[in-house]
Order: C-alpha cells, then sequence, then structure tokens
C-alpha cells in the first residue's frame, strides 16, 4: 500500500477519533457498487468503533443530495467515491469532512477542516489502481488494523468500477495479497455464471451479455441440447469436465460475436471467493442492481451481512436483469444513431443507460467508437447522458470525463468521471449543442 495514503489515512482516523465515540459520523457515498461497497466499509468501521452512523448514498450530479445535506447540522461528514468532484460545496457547508475518492479531483488545495485523500494526489491511478471503497479500506484499517477483514467488501467495490481489467494492480493489489495471505479471499479461475440452474444463469447473463442467447429462453434450451445437457440441471451438479465445455462454448460464442481479446480476458479470469461464499464480482452485481434499480439501501443492508437482505435483493437483481436485457436486446437489433465521433441510444431509465451502454460498448457493436445513452427528463428540464468507451479508445486518446466535464461546464450542467466511463446533466434545451460539441471533441482525442 503506497505510504502516503495510509499515512494521510491515519490522520484522518485521528479526526474522527477526536470526536466523542457516541457521535453520530454523516457517512454520504456515490450509489453504485463501488460507492455502496465504501459506505458498507466506512459503516461497520464506524460501529465497530462505537460511533453511531447516517449514511446516505447519493447518484450524480448530487446537487439534490448536497441540497438535504446543507440543512442539516453535522459535525463530521465522511464522503467516499465521491467527494473531490465537490469539493467547493462541501468547503461551503462549515462542518469538518473526510473525502476518499478516486475521480479527478478539482484542487488539492482544501481548509483544514477538510481532509482529502484522492488516490491521484498521491500518484495513485484513480481508474485502474483504486477505488472508493478500497479507499475507505484504508482508512478503516488505519483507525484499527482489525478492519482488514473488510478486503473483500473493499475489493467488490474496485471490482464493481471494473478495476480488475488488465489485472488486479498497485493500490488495491496489495490489499488483495494481503487477504489472499490472511484467508479473506480464495482465488479461483472462471466465468461468472450465478443462478439455480445453468439455463437461469445463462438467461440471466447480462454482463457477460452472450448475443442471440442471453434473455433468450429458446436459443439457451437448443444450446443445452447440443451440449447434451437438461435444461432443469443445477449448476451445482454440473461435474467440471461438463462445466470445462460450457465455458468452451460461451468463449467460442463471444469469440464469434467478434470480441476483443481484452473482453476475453474479463470474463475467464482469475476470481476470488469471501469467506461468506460470494465471488466479488457476483457481490458487486448484487449491490449495483440493488443501487440502480431503486434499492440503495438494500445494497448497504447486504453489505453490513442482514442475512434477509440477500434474498430481496436476488429479487431485485432478478428485475434489473430483465430490464438490462430488454435494453440490450433491442440495441442488438438497431436502434442505435452514429456521428463522427460516437454512437448513442435513448433509454428511458437513466441508471440503466450507463450500464447497458457499457456492456453493449463490450460484447454488442464493434470497439471503434464510445457509445452514450440519452434520457430526456422534460418534466425535470433535464437530459441525463452516460457514456463508455473501452481500453482501445482511451489508449487512442479517448477522455470522456475530460469531454463530459468540458462541454456540461461550458453549458452551465454538470459532468465529469474517467476517461472510460462518464456522465452528464444538462438543461433539456441543450442536447443538440452538448452532443454537437462533445462530438467535435472526441473526434480530436481519438486522433491520438
Ligand atoms: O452516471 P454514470 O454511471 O454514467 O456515470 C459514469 C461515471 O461518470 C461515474 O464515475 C460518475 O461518477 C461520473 N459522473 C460525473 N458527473 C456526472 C455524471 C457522472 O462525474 N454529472
Ligand atoms: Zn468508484
Amino acid at each position: 500500500m503506497a505510504e502516503d495514503i495510509t499515512e494521510a489515512c491515519k490522520k484522518a482516523a485521528a479526526l474522527l477519533l477526536s470526536h466523542p465515540s457516541s457521535s453520530r459520523i454523516r457517512v454520504v457515498s456515490h450509489y453504485d457498487a463501488d460507492g455502496i461497497s465504501a459506505a458498507g466499509v466506512l459503516c461497520t468501521a464506524l460501529y465497530r468503533a462505537g460511533f453511531e452512523f447516517h449514511a446516505t448514498l447519493m447518484r450524480n450530479p448530487f446537487t439534490k443530495g448536497f441540497d438535504r445535506l446543507k440543512n442539516e447540522h453535522n459535525e463530521l461528514i465522511i464522503f467516499s467515491d465521491m467527494g473531490s468532484g465537490q469539493i467547493e460545496t462541501i468547503e461551503h457547508m462549515g462542518c469538518k469532512a473526510i473525502i476518499l475518492d478516486h475521480h479527478q479531483y478539482l484542487t488539492d488545495q482544501t481548509s483544514k477542516n477538510i481532509v482529502q485523500i484522492n488516490s491521484n494526489l498521491f500518484g495513485v491511478d484513480g481508474n485502474y489502481e483504486a477505488s472508493g471503497a478500497t479507499l475507505s479500506y484504508a482508512f478503516a484499517t488505519a483507525l484499527d488494523l482489525a478492519n482488514e477483514d473488510l478486503a473483500p467488501l473493499a475489493l467488490a467495490g474496485a471490482t464493481g468500477d471494473k478495476q480488475f481489467i488488465g489485472g488486479v494492480r498497485g493500490f488495491n493489489k496489495a490489499i488483495l495479497d494481503n487477504a489472499l495471505q490472511k484467508g479473506f479471499l480464495t482465488e479461483q479461475t472462471g466465468i461468472k455464471l450465478y443462478g439455480d440452474t445453468l439455463a437461469d444463469a445463462l438467461f440471466f447473463s447480462a454482463d457477460p451479455y452472450y448475443p442471440g442467447m442471453s434473455g433468450n429462453r429458446e436459443a439457451i434450451e437448443t444450446m443445452l441440447e447440443k451440449l447434451s445437457l437438461e435444461k432443469s440441471a443445477s449448476l451445482q451438479d454440473i461435474n467440471h469436465e461438463t462445466m470445462m465445455r460450457v465455458h468452451s462454448f460461451l468463449l467460442f460464442r463471444l469469440i464469434k460475436a467478434g470480441c476483443q481479446q481484452n473482453i476475453l480476458d474479463m470474463t475467464i479470469r482469475k476470481r476470488y471467493t469471501a469467506p461468506q461464499g460470494w465471488e466479488l464480482e457476483r457481490f458487486a452485481d448484487l449491490l449495483d442492481a440493488c443501487g440502480k434499480n431503486g434499492y440503495r439501501s438494500l445494497g448497504l443492508a447486504l453489505c453490513l451481512g442482514d442475512s434477509t437482505a440477500w434474498k430481496d435483493a436476488l429479487l431485485v437483481e432478478k428485475e434489473y436483469k430483465q430490464k438490462l436485457l430488454d435494453g440490450l436486446r433491442l440495441l442488438e437489433q438497431g436502434g442505435i444513431h452514429e456521428t463522427d465521433g460516437m454512437r448513442y441510444f435513448y433509454v428511458d431509465n437513466s441508471s440503466l443507460g450507463g450500464v447497458i451502454a457499457g456492456i453493449a460498448m463490450n460484447y454488442v457493436l464493434d470497439e471503434k467508437k464510445p457509445l452514450f445513452s440519452l434520457t430526456r427528463k422534460e418534466t425535470d428540464d433535464e437530459v441525463h447522458v452516460s457514456c463508455r468507451g473501452n481500453q482501445r479508445l482511451v489508449e487512442q486518446g479517448l477522455d470522456l470525463g475530460s469531454a463530459m466535464k468540458t462541454v456540461a461546464g461550458e453549458l452551465g450542467g454538470f459532468g465529469g468521471g474517467h476517461k472510460i466511463a462518464a456522465g452528464a446533466t444538462v438543461a433539456f434545451d441543450k442536447e443538440k449543442e452538448f452532443m454537437e460539441k462533445v462530438d467535435t471533441i472526441l473526434v480530436e482525442q481519438m486522433k491520438g
């Protein structure tokens, strides 16, 4: 673990401990899998240290959430997986704050009330090497080393932000190695398949999305017949040799659909399982489903080990997956607009848009242009934009976060994010202008 982040976390822990242990600490985190895991790590650590906590999971552009927060009286707020991009608002709130973030920061200068621990300020790349949850883990272990058992939760967060791509590395890797060594995680290689039966696992496989098969019962039954497998075969009952055949078949299917090598490497790879029995990506999926489908507190309950939450979350996940599959199948059949620098589509639910775009980028469309999802919210006078690229485009110069920030800023909206995944919200009547300006920037970026 980078020395500086550890040191900074010790200072942040000292700031927390300067409050009486009966204090109620405010936790504010992002509503995606990384943010929910980060909140889970922090709330568990606070609870163990004797603090009360009040957690909120917020969605970009955070304006409504901050409006509510400003009306509260808090001594100390811990922001995780967000905060660096909202630092001006936080400064004006007049309370103490700890920020644990890995998104692009606006300034490294903060008043003495604020401790900003942004991985990028410590030379740790927030795109690939540290996430909101792993930085929260650094804070939790600085508070008490006994919180090392929260490593699976933290790494589930990093996994939710797809930081396993290209291999777990840097700051995250140090946490992983320690967790493996201490038995908080075990390692195995495989494809993500979960559900009661193999047929169900394949049907609900939205990421990876198997073109022509995910969400399509008939195609799955045909495939199972080909492999001489019963459609009611439970996953546990399938022997190793048959499972290897299923894996090969699925990989072949992805290759045939034109998936790039890095996507195949993402699909079949080293995976890590927690003592509770969940694999990191499987857990991140569950949190993502809760967060994006309007059940944020259920996601947090899962992280806090609430045993009844799991069953409820599975139901939420099925409903959510069905919506993703409906969107993806529509994209497979067309419905995409194209300009010089991007492709885009419209979707009713903005939370789903980014996820569908990310999956479609990897499994449905060719890799040449980033994919944007747009949600028009006339009643709020807003358009929500989510965009996703791929590794190759980023290597070529794509920086979606910077494009979103620049253009949304110019048009009086909010935008930002990472090179490979970003988002923005702009006024309803600015959509056309926004898209044209972004297109120009993207064409420039991808010239290299
Ligand atoms: O909303 P979506 O999931 O598409 O966001 C993708 C990424 O862009 C996230 O990391 C999010 O934090 C960031 N984002 C942002 N500002 C916005 C919208 C999204 O920084 N207004
Ligand atoms: Zn994150």
